[in-house]
């Protein structure tokens, strides 16, 4: 290590522990056995999960180092990825509900395997017609409406590469990804619904395409009904071009490593980096942690409720469930339309068994109050996840006892739009839980905790996360840009994959994890984590969610700034922000007080909810605002600015 001070301090306490329910742990589909036979030989444990799927020719090695960082995986298989979402489960599951569907206005469609695999069918031979080829690349930009994943899977049925672009990007966002990966075609709709609104999509499209020459065909879903301009030999209608298409379509034989699909995820700096997937290994990935970590049972009502433009969309709406043959539960619309009890009651009639949630949804139920909740009968749900944020403990514990009805295990699930599939996490009929950590590695995945120059930090002490050996699904390249590859994530240590974020082993082993490493504070020297202090407010009954950052300060380095939103029904003021001092010293101790807190009703955040300590810390530094167009509810950063000047101003103390 470079000094004698750990990486990261880790300094949160947590020991609340939830052992996995009897009946569960009885029945479930990975029993404890597994991690040993996954540790004794984990190509042999991968090889036996890539048996699950329907392979057109076999392969002849299940990982190829010869190259690295560029693995490969089940080399020289083939396999199509829409035959084993579909066509594998028709004889069986022709007639089991594939998705029941929900419109934001409230609209309904009951989707069973065989309606989705002539919808793709269909669509997949509409391609076709219009000249989408075996290699090529096609942007997806929607809302989260059926013809959404069968866009998808008809793009997979004939080796076209998707890229689904977040349908709540703007023109420019999507004018970037279509150049980058050059896509010809374009499937978009009219307009999507969101929270009572219409969101222009075609519009967008029409205004990215001003600046992209190559694309021949953009093919249009009708969901408003609302006008829309329209260039003649460009434009088609989605209904109309699947109207006489054949109900079969044969399917590619892919090569295990051809590509599946490129999501765009912004890093901190640069442009978005194209995350490259490819067939064989990424279905194989995301199928088995989908069967083990929800512990899918043909019975299940399972519910994603991402959006197709994320990964988790990507790996736990389409590809893993479908595989899987699972019936989901997929939702347009907006958790407050029309009413903040929306997904209650959506969970209730379709009695959803498996809820998958990330923890700025479950933080913003905290604040808009139990009562929503409670109006509804969730007994079904036997099973809850968590992604995409570190989830504070009590944000677990309300998801817990309210949502979960204090029965339900949590999976909180680790992983990045460049691991593909889920890598830690708890196995819900193995692992004891605590809220806040997201366990183990899950079987097959080897992960480890180092420090500058990449040893590995003793249980106990915080550090960098990195996995240490290759996994199926993992991201193979970023997309026409090799070197950007290496140097992100190979480059900082030997062999090591680097994630970015921090994280801490506890005693018993259990990972938890600390933010992205960019957002560490260095206080007095005191390396801290954001999430710790984060955790300690959210703790405060009077809170919903919290955001801290390190700004500039004279004496210690960097002063922590805490921006605090509270419960929907408490009032703040300064006795209240003195409280939340304090109680952050009690949790966690005196040098993690917060030297200034702003309190505010909405934080930052990205549009897929993260939140963007990155801003806050501009802000806090009365810096000009960084790169903004990440952002999801501009608004609100103005509004804090304010706030924060006056607080740094009056309220600063020791
Ligand atoms: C964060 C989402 C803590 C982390 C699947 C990671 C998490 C980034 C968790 C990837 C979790 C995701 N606990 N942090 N359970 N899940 N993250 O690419 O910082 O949108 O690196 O993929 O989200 O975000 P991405």
């Amino acid at each position: 290590m470079s000094d004698d001070r750990p990486t990261i301090e880790a300094l949160q306490v947590e020991d609340r522990t939830f052992p996995p329910p009897a009946d569960l742990a009885a029945a479930a589909n990975a029993k404890a056995e597994i991690y040993d036979r996954a540790a004794a030989d984990p190509e042999a444990y991968w090889a036996e999960e890539a048996k699950a799927l329907d392979w057109m020719e076999p392969w002849d090695q299940v990982v190829d180092r010869s190259n690295h960082p560029f693995y490969k995986w089940f080399v020289g298989g083939k396999l199509n990825a829409s035959v084993n979402c579909l066509d594998r489960h028709l004889e069986r599951r022709g007639d089991k509900v594939a998705f029941h569907w929900e419109g934001e206005p409230g609209d309904t469609q009951t989707i069973t395997y065989r309606d989705l695999h002539e919808r793709v069918c269909k669509l997949a031979n509409g391609l076709r017609s219009l000249g989408v080829q075996r290699g090529d690349r096609v942007a997806i930009y929607m809302g989260m409406v059926p013809e959404l994943p069968a866009a998808m899977l008809a793009c997979a049925r004939i080796g076209a590469a998707h890229t689904v672009v977040f349908g709540g990007f703007s023109a420019e966002s999507l004018r970037d990804r279509i150049l980058d990966c050059d896509c010809r075609t374009v499937i978009t709709a009219d307009e999507a619904w969101r929270g009572g609104r219409h969101i222009p999509l075609k519009a967008n499209v029409d205004e990215a395409l001003l600046e992209c020459p190559d694309v021949e065909h953009s093919v249009v879903v009708k969901r408003t009904g609302s006008d829309v301009e329209w260039t003649e030999g460009r434009d088609r209608w989605y209904h109309e071009l699947v109207a006489d298409q054949a109900a079969e379509c044969e399917p590619e034989a892919m090569d295990a490593e051809d590509l599946l699909y490129i999501l765009y995820t912004s890093g901190t700096t640069g442009k978005p980096k194209g995350i490259v997937h490819t067939t064989g290994g990424y279905l194989t990935g995301v199928a088995s942690t989908h069967k083990y970590v929800f512990d899918l049972k043909e019975d299940d009502v399972y519910w994603c409720a991402a959006d197709c433009g994320w990964v988790t969309g990507h790996s736990y709406i389409v590809y893993g469930p479908l595989c899987n043959g699972a019936t989901s539960v997929m939702f347009e619309g907006a958790p407050n339309f029309p009413a903040e009890d929306r997904l209650w009651d959506i969970a209730e009639r379709y009695k959803a068994s498996i809820l998958y949630l990330a923890p700025t949804a479950i933080r913003m139920f905290m604040k808009w109050g139990t009562q929503h909740p409670a109006k509804h009968d969730l007994s079904s749900l036997r099973l809850l996840g968590s992604v995409g944020e570190p989830i504070n403990p009590e944000a677990w514990m309300w998801y817990h006892e309210h949502i979960g009805g204090g029965q339900a295990p949590i999976v909180d699930t680790w992983w990045q739009t460049e691991t593909g599939s889920i890598m830690i996490s708890p196995l819900p009929g193995v692992t004891t839980t605590k809220p806040g950590s997201a366990a183990q590695p899950l079987p097959g995945v080897t992960a480890d905790i180092v420090d500058e120059v990449g040893t590995s930090v003793p249980q106990g002490s915080g550090g960098y996360l990195v996995l240490t050996e290759p996994w199926p699904a993992m991201l193979r390249t970023l997309y026409g840009d090799d070197d950007r590859f290496v140097e992100t994530y190979w480059s900082q240590y030997q062999g090591l994959y680097l994630a970015g974020d921090g994280a801490r082993q506890d005693d018993d082993g259990y990972y938890w994890l600390l933010g992205r490493i960019d957002d560490v504070m260095n206080v007095s020297g005191h390396r801290l984590s954001t999430i710790e202090i984060e955790s300690a407010l959210v703790d405060h009954p009077a809170v919903a969610e919290s955001a801290v950052v390190g700004r500039h300060d004279d004496t210690t380095g960097q002063a922590i700034a805490a921006f605090v939103t509270l419960k929907s029904e408490v009032h703040g003021d300064d006795d209240l922000i003195a409280e939340l001092r304090n109680h952050v010293a009690i949790k966690i101790g005196p040098i993690a007080k917060p030297k200034s807190i702003v309190l505010t009703d909405d934080l930052p955040k990205t549009r897929s909810g993260k939140i963007m300590r990155r801003l806050l810390r501009d802000i806090s530094e009365n810096r000009q605002l960084g790169d903004v167009t990440t952002l999801a509810n501009a608004e609100v950063v103005s509004e804090i600015a304010d706030m924060a000047s006056d607080a740094h101003a009056s309220g600063d103390e020791g």
